[in-house]
């Protein structure tokens, strides 16, 4: 059978297993179960909902594909044991076939990137702005927005357009102001390492925004590092230091009044696809690895070469906010500094910040892909 003159798609002869070969692409299989199971007729699959009417745990274990057939037009029609018909398109299929990792990096854009994309806040007022913005986000790891309200309001308010606020240990907004007589590192004057924030929770808060209220003429830039890109680097100079980082759990526990998180995770962590999904780093609250004694010398070498690599200047983004100007980036992928500063007298350093879950920012891109497909179920 051919879905065109290029792709061809047959079943074996039990019925349990259909190919599909297209030239120049991996040969993809499926079995009769599998695609009995991803039905979305009527019968299966609530329309408005997408919820299963299909239980997938009542599926016949002896399913099998009595009949494929393709038309013209390219759409699979799959008839199986059970009596039950599935047309489907074979190109929506090969994407739901297809392997469901595509490389460490994900689609995501490898830095050096030079500089991130700056979008004017008045004009994010259209859906198509406001997913250009998000797809550069996500492409990059972060994008500047100009011409914000220097206040808790305007910081809600572009918040807003990707989704909830997150409430966490410092609300749902943080203000940090320098101070002479600082209680923490980030109200001081000094230069912050690069890291994350969040790193004790369970889960990080994926979306980070800071607004500058007003700032410092001397110094005090905002510094940004790819943990992703970085990554790559360290995997081609050394494999071994790549697979402790991606594989050791480091503790993380933070202990402040009335607070006691204890979360953690590897330095770099992946994915069940193997794709990056989030990097941990505050050196100065990690906990201990849980390593093999065998392993262990290796490991603090590789915490050591990674500190070098996301700490070197050259592989940084360096970024002078100005009062009204806000930076969108992500928590799970960007390591994020500062620059130290000194103020002249009469001089304030105000930074007011949130976080978004990651899911709102997905969704938001996701409704908004949708919508432009004339998709507003
Ligand atoms: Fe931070």
């Amino acid at each position: 059978m051919s879905a065109s003159t290029s792709t061809t798609i047959s079943v074996d002869e039990a019925g349990s297993v259909l190919t599909i070969i297209r030239p120049g692409h991996a040969t993809l299989q499926a079995h009769a179960m599998w695609l009995r199971d991803r039905c979305d007729c009527a019968d299966c699959r609530r329309s408005t909902t997408n919820e299963r009417l299909l239980d997938q745990a009542a599926l016949d274990p002896k399913t099998v594909i009595r009949e494929a057939s393709v038309t013209d037009a390219h759409d699979l029609t799959l008839v199986f044991s059970d009596g039950h018909h599935w047309t489907a398109g074979v190109g929506e299929l090969v994407g739901q076939m297809e392997p469901e990792s595509d490389g460490p990096m994900s689609g995501r854009t490898r830095w050096p990137i030079g500089s991130f994309a700056t979008f004017e806040r008045s004009d994010l007022r259209d859906d198509a702005s406001v997913l250009a913005m998000l797809e550069r986000f996500t492409a990059d790891g972060a994008v500047v927005v100009t011409g914000v309200e220097p206040s808790e309001s305007g910081l809600r308010d572009t918040a807003g357009l990707i989704g909830q606020i997150q409430m966490t240990n410092y609300g749902p907004t943080w203000s940090f102001e320098a101070s002479v007589d600082p209680v923490s590192e980030v109200e001081s004057m000094h230069m912050l390492r690069m890291h994350t924030d969040l790193p004790y929770r369970e889960q990080p808060a994926g979306v980070q925004l800071n607004l500058a209220i007003s700032v410092s003429s001397e110094g005090g830039a905002s510094t940004f590092v790819d943990g992703y890109s970085m990554a790559e680097m360290l995997r081609e100079e050394n494999e071994r230091a790549w697979e402790l980082l991606t594989s050791v759990h480091f503790d993380y526990p933070y202990l402040r009044s009335k607070v006691r998180l204890s979360g953690g995770g590897p330095l770099v962590g992946l994915d069940n696809a193997g794709r990056y999904a989030i990097v941990r780093r505050a050196p100065d609250l990690v906990g201990a690895p849980r390593v093999a004694a065998k392993d262990t010398a290796d490991l603090y070498a590789a915490v050591r070469r990674w500190g070098e690599i996301v700490d070197d200047p050259a592989n940084q983004i360096h970024v002078g906010l100005r009062p009204g100007e806000l930076v969108i980036f992500d928590n799970h992928r960007l390591l994020h500094g500062r620059t130290a500063f000194t103020l002249q007298p009469g001089e304030r350093r105000h930074l007011m910040g949130c976080y978004l879950e990651m899911d709102e920012l997905r969704n938001t891109i996701a409704l908004l892909r949708a919508a432009s497909a004339g998709d507003t179920r």
